[in-house]
């Protein structure tokens, strides 16, 4: 399934030729257009579809442009959509009205083409910005919450693991005492007896030290799961300072392993555990905002396994799915890391062997909002990031190689130093 964002734009007017005009416009553009001719029909094409903004007509026969525009921004659902006025009216005192009721801006009739497009274009990209505002600071909100829970865990789970070793050595102790009591009492007491044989007393010899050892290795799981959600989620996210990147990349792949393990009946499609390569080579403590890195490696790894999953689910010709299927095709993520001869930079290298991507999803892959992936699945938002913080933010680089149908190879370059802002 490709779905590809294109901007789609309402224009509300109840002129013809207006309307003709803009779309044809719009339309050559690459815009997605629709039309409404009244504000009332313009309120019920919103509830179909959301538009990324909207032009409206101020004047108009029906509910006005004003009055259509006061709706729009009492609905929750529609409140965020830009709305651009378009007046003949150049009476200021309009132009704050409208302003007031929340439009972002206005365009004056007749419609100077260049002008309009410039506007439009303003305001989308305004409307992205905002977007990505909110996404960054919902994963910053969600880290710190993430960080809080994980710290507020640790130390019952401490408690718990600290306490069993405690524990498995009083029972073994208790039951050297029994063993010894077994030994020097030949004459069993009947009651004893008939009491150990109700508690089934050889099987809880046998079983007591092993269920003290599960409870320990259920526990030292739950404290590497709190250590790698800390580490993922560090509080102090803006600040720059020397990380270990295996262990960063160890705690990302320790919170991806239940997406990691084999898929079954219960899903759409089945597929064996996905096997995770590491050839770790000597890093040095690299300069970065672990934060910041915890999410490049989280957005790498998951479109990794999305890419594989794809592969398994619907292979986009029958070859692909077949290979998939064979029973010796092992999906696979290898991750490398090394150091650049010269010894300045840090070089991680994370190849997967999915579905591998088109040429056009190469072209466009680090666009915002870019997707390919069905909708409330992905945001399009994760290379785009991911780029951001590695290039802009660190310094560094990002390479792809993929083919399709073959896997897809992302080379991240950091440098050991970078002077942060
Ligand atoms: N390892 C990969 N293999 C194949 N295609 C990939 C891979 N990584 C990214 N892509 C393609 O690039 C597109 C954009 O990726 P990006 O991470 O920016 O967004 P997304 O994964 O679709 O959504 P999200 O915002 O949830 O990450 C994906 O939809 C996918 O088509
Ligand atoms: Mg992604």
């Amino acid at each position: 399934m490709k779905i590809i964002q294109q901007n789609s734009i309402l224009i509300v007017d109840d002129t013809p030729t207006n309307l003709k005009v803009l779309f044809e416009l719009l339309s050559e553009s690459g815009f997605k257009v629709s039309i409404a001719k009244s504000g009332e029909s313009a309120l019920e094409k919103v509830q179909e579809a959301l538009p990324d903004l909207i032009l409206l007509d101020v004047m108009m026969p029906g509910i006005d442009g004003f009055e259509t525009c006061r709706r729009l921004k009492a609905d929750p659902r529609t409140k965020d959509i830009p709305v651009i006025f378009m007046t003949v009216l150049s009476e200021v005192l309009d132009k704050v009205k409208g302003l007031k009721l929340g439009a972002v801006d206005y365009i004056t009739k007749p419609i100077e083409q260049e002008e309009v497009l410039a506007r439009i274009t303003v305001h989308l990209e305004l409307r992205k910005a905002q977007l990505r505002l909110v996404q960054e600071e919902k994963m910053s909100a969600l880290g710190q919450l993430v960080a809080g829970v994980a710290h507020e865990i640790n130390n019952p789970v401490n408690f718990i693991y600290g306490n069993l070793s405690h524990a498995q050595r009083d029972v073994d102790d208790l039951l050297k005492l029994l063993h010894l009591y077994q030994a020097y009492t030949p004459e069993p007491i009947p009651e004893i007896q008939t009491y150990s044989e109700e508690i089934d007393l050889d099987f809880l010899e046998s079983d007591l030290p092993q269920l003290i050892h599960s409870m320990q290795v259920g526990a030292e799981r739950i404290l590497e799961i709190v250590r790698s959600l800390k580490i993922f989620s560090r509080l102090d996210r803006t600040k720059s300072q020397p990380v270990n990147l295996h262990e960063l990349i160890d705690s990302t792949l320790m919170l991806l392993s239940s997406r990691l393990r084999s898929k079954s009946q219960h899903s759409d499609f089945r597929r064996p555990d996905i096997e995770v390569v590491k050839e770790y080579g000597e890093l040095p403590f690299v300069e970065s905002n672990a934060g910041q890195l915890s999410q490049v490696f989280m957005n790498l790894l998951t479109n990794a396994i999305d890419a594989i999953n794809e592969k398994f689910e619907n292979g986009e010709n029958i070859q692909t799915i077949q290979t998939a299927q064979t029973q010796d095709f092992i999906p696979r993520i290898i991750i490398r890391t090394e150091i650049t001869p010269d010894q300045l930079n840090a070089v991680i290298r994370i190849k997967d062997n999915g579905i591998g991507m088109t040429e056009d999803v190469r072209q466009r892959m680090f666009e915002q909002f870019f997707t390919t992936k069905p909708v409330g699945q992905g945001t399009g938002l994760g290379l785009s990031i991911t780029r951001q913080i590695v290039v802009v933010k660190h310094g560094g680089t990002l390479e792809v190689n993929s083919t399709r149908g073959e896997g897809s190879e992302f080379v991240i370059t950091l440098p050991v130093k970078f002077e942060h802002d």
